[in-house]
């Protein structure tokens, strides 16, 4: 009786330190992303020349209608472009920006580009908020574009 009570009470315990662990385990890996990002962000060329280049042509043709030729935004539509626009999206990612792109715009008829289409059109919209060419299209599968930061300003 006695030995099976000691032994119960030396199992819980380690049960304790088990879950112990676990919470510093979990605790300590939410910490580099939230002090120091190891990724690349906008402002590593994450884009090429050519692909911001076809996004400006789409961008007219579906999105300037109400965001406006110089992505100023009008009314309840929002600026693309400024500081308006980088405070908001800052510390978010460029995935984050893209699905809201893909899944809600254009305004008038959502989800009706294509990944490619909406990869241009956030293209032009980085070159727009002065963020640097790079040699690259960008990317546009959810994976890639999760792990690049959007930030407000190049340095911190
Ligand atoms: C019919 C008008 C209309 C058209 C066309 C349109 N938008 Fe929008 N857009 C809006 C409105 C209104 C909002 C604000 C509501 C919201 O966030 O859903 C918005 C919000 C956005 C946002 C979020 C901005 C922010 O900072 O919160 C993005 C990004 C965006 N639009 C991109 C686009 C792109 C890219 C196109 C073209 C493919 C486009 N929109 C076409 C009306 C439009």
């Amino acid at each position: 009786m006695r030995s099976r009570c000691i032994r119960f009470r030396c199992r819980s315990r380690r049960t304790n330190r088990i879950a112990f662990a676990t919470v510093i385990v979990i605790a300590s890996s939410s910490i580099p992303v939230a002090v120091a990002w190891a990724g690349p962000s906008v402002w590593d060329g994450v884009y090429s020349a050519a692909q911001a280049k076809r996004g400006q042509a789409l961008y007219a043709k579906a999105c300037a209608s109400c965001h406006k030729e110089e992505l100023e935004g009008h009314g309840p539509t929002p600026s693309l472009a400024g500081p308006e626009f980088r405070d908001r999206w800052d510390g978010q990612t460029l995935g984050d920006l893209f699905e809201k792109m893909q899944a809600t715009m254009p305004g008038d008829h959502p989800g009706s580009l294509s990944r490619e289409e909406n990869g241009a059109i956030l293209a032009f919209i980085l070159r727009s908020n002065e963020m640097p060419v790079g040699e690259t299209d960008l990317r546009t599968e959810s994976d890639w574009l999760a792990k690049i930061l959007f930030k407000a300003a190049k340095s911190e």
